[in-house]
């Protein structure tokens, strides 16, 4: 599908943007189950480098998007879809996907990412502070009439 190559495109360039910690992985022998977004035959390393990034982008920790295993609430059950946070990020990476595709045609140079919006938070900031002021305009040059 073209949508899941051109997500691909983009987890590579997250991963090129170099942003990931060296957190260390989860096992998932059995590879990822429950992918509805990303391609389903995406390498174990390429899928933690995304996670992590999402992390560096928000601010966050996995279990910002992720829930507690039903039988070991200790372990994540990476999985599941019961925290709603998930699959409003998904919604995140179809919406930053279509903004590439449509409005940035594949450039490498001009790539939105989560951190774009995100900037290490969570909620991203829509408007200025409470009674910040704009700058003032320039200075106009003394007229050397
Ligand atoms: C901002 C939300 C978010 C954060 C933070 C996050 N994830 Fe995810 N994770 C997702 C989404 C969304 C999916 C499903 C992607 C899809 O449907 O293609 C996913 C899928 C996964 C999967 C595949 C599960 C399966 O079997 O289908 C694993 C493993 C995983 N994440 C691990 C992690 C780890 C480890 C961390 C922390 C380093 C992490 N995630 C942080 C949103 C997040
Ligand atoms: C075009 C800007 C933009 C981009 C790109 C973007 N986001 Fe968001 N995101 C937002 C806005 C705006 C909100 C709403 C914040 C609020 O509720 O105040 C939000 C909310 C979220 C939330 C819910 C946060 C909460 O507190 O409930 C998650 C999770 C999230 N984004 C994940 C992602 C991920 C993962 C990516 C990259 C795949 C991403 N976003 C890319 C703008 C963006």
């Amino acid at each position: 599908m073209k949508l899941k190559k051109s997500v691909v495109v983009v987890a590579a360039a997250l991963i090129a943007a170099g942003s990931l910690c060296s957190l260390s992985l989860p096992q998932q022998p059995e590879g990822p189950k429950n992918l509805k977004v990303l391609p389903k035959d995406i390498s174990h390393d390429q899928l933690i480098a995304v996670m992590h990034n999402f992390n560096t982008s928000l601010s966050v920790k996995c279990n910002f998007c992720h829930a507690p295993g039903k039988d070991d609430p200790k372990k994540m059950d990476f999985a599941s879809d019961d925290n709603p946070h998930k699959d409003i990020a998904r919604d995140m990476m179809r919406m930053t996907d279509s903004i590439n595709t449509n409005f940035f045609k594949g450039s490498a140079t001009m790539t939105v990412t989560c951190y774009t919006c995100h900037h290490g938070d969570k909620e991203p900031v829509s408007k200025p502070a409470e009674g910040q002021t704009p700058p003032p305009p320039p200075q106009q040059p003394a007229s050397t009439k």
